[in-house]
């Protein structure tokens, strides 16, 4: 295995540079660890006459995505461009039918379509590597197919979009609300112009995607996934939370039941201060496994960024130039099972609810009695004064009950006279 490994990038943005910045500036030991040299052979972006700070001259630049899928000199593209359809998708398809591995950050693309890809690179005797698509710089996927092998994986709990992470983590430290530090956020870069797919959830949930394939050996599927973004949470919800002895956070979670059932969801949740993921904050992200004989461990580190992103996408190609072909979900596709997906709705948890509601009697006996009509019993009840505009707001903690039964509750609740808005509703995670 003399030859060097011979790669084309696609894309050359933050990541794309960075893959650039580390091949040039770890050569001797990436290739010591790789047994071999890499070399980049060529590369294509958007735009060619661009000062990109690190050189590139010394690389063919392919005429389009297409003549470098099928440029028979390489053995693998790192896919660095996005996007979950089109011509990306036909770009790494036709990559893996002339015989070349992948190597991506793309969690979209394999979110909606891993499971055709996989099955078209085992066809092709070559695979896709992806760990730089979930969680960054955390080396979540080799930890979950290589070191955590032999365990039969039960939960998957995760942080896995460090622009929520560090809007909520900002919320609290600041008292500000959610669209006051979006704006900053915006400003500072790490939240994009168009942030529906960081706040609304959507990153997070084709990370767990992923993560729930590889942990359960599942067929992905992104359309079994309950998705909920923090846009509705409040800095008056964080603080309760805190007096509480919770923080708030978006929880990607995925689990296997004994009898097996899958679940997985995004949500924003409250988890205990005292809890290690409770203080993963700021741009951080965290993944949380427990298996049946390691029990549980714990990663954390930076979710995205040029050093994180590049650090896991040379790791996939060390691998691939060391001739690891890795089964891309940790079993053959035709092993993969469809999973029973279920919602939410059928765990067991407690909540928290926060209700705006009129400030007169009889308001605590309205809502109360809604709890006790869907059969959900209080553990803590608070009421917190009076706002400027005359409204209470009523902070409940209930005990463990099914979740869909506090969420007929909480219907009921939304229907009273006496409540002035949509009342929050977030599960207590014991994590
Ligand atoms: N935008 C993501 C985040 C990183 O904020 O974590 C890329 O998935």
């Amino acid at each position: 295995m003399s030859d060097s490994f011979k790669i084309g990038l696609a894309g050359l943005g933050t990541v794309g540079v960075g893959v650039i910045k580390m091949l040039q500036q770890n050569a001797d030991v990436i290739a010591a660890r790789a047994g071999r040299s890499i070399e980049i052979i060529s590369v294509i972006a958007g735009i060619k006459a661009k000062d990109r700070g690190v050189d590139i001259s010394a690389y063919d630049w392919a005429n389009s995505l297409e003549d470098m899928a099928q440029d028979q000199r390489l053995d693998a593209v790192i896919e660095m461009v996005g996007g979950s359809d089109g011509e990306i998708k036909s770009f790494v398809e036709t990559a893996l039918d002339n015989g070349k591995h992948i190597v991506t950050a793309n969690k979209a693309l394999l979110a909606h379509h891993g499971y055709d890809l996989a099955q078209r690179a085992e066809n092709n005797n070559v695979t896709i590597a992806y760990e730089a698509a979930v969680a960054g710089g955390i080396p979540i996927i080799k930890s979950l197919r290589e070191g955590l092998a032999g365990n039969k994986i039960n939960s998957v709990y995760g942080i896995l979009n460090g622009t929520c992470n560090y809007i909520l983590t900002e919320m609290r430290e600041t008292g500000r609300d959610f669209a006051d530090v979006l704006d900053e956020a915006q400003e500072k870069g790490y939240a994009e112009a168009d942030p529906t797919f960081d706040v609304d959830g959507i990153d997070a949930a084709h990370k767990l995607v992923l993560l729930g394939a590889l942990a359960f050996g599942v067929k992905p599927d992104f359309d079994a996934l309950n998705i909920e973004g923090i846009r509705h949470i409040t800095s008056k919800d964080i603080r309760y939370a805190d007096d509480l002895g919770y923080r708030i956070k978006l929880i990607g979670m995925a689990r296997l039941s004994q009898d097996g059932n899958a679940m997985q969801s995004i949500a924003p949740c409250l988890v205990s201060t005292k809890s290690a993921i409770a203080g993963v904050e700021g741009v951080f992200n965290a993944v949380q496994t427990n298996g049946d004989f390691v029990d549980q461990t714990m990663m954390e580190g930076r979710g995205a960024g040029e050093g994180p992103t590049a650090s896991s996408i040379l790791a996939d190609i060390i691998d691939l130039a060391r001739g690891n072909n890795r089964l891309i979900f940790g079993v053959p596709t035709a092993q993969l099972n469809t999973a029973q997906w279920q919602g939410a709705e059928v765990l067991s948890c407690q909540c928290y609810i926060h209700v705006k509601a009129e400030d007169k009697s009889g308001v605590i006996a309205d809502i109360t009695a809604c709890l006790k009509e869907a059969d959900v019993s209080i553990d803590s009840f608070i009421q917190r004064g009076h706002e400027d505009d005359g409204s209470a707001s009523v902070v409940i903690v209930t005990h463990e009950a099914r979740f869909s039964d506090i969420q007929k509750a909480v219907k009921i609740v939304e229907g009273l006279a006496c409540v002035l808005d949509k009342p929050t509703l977030l599960r207590i995670e014991d994590i």
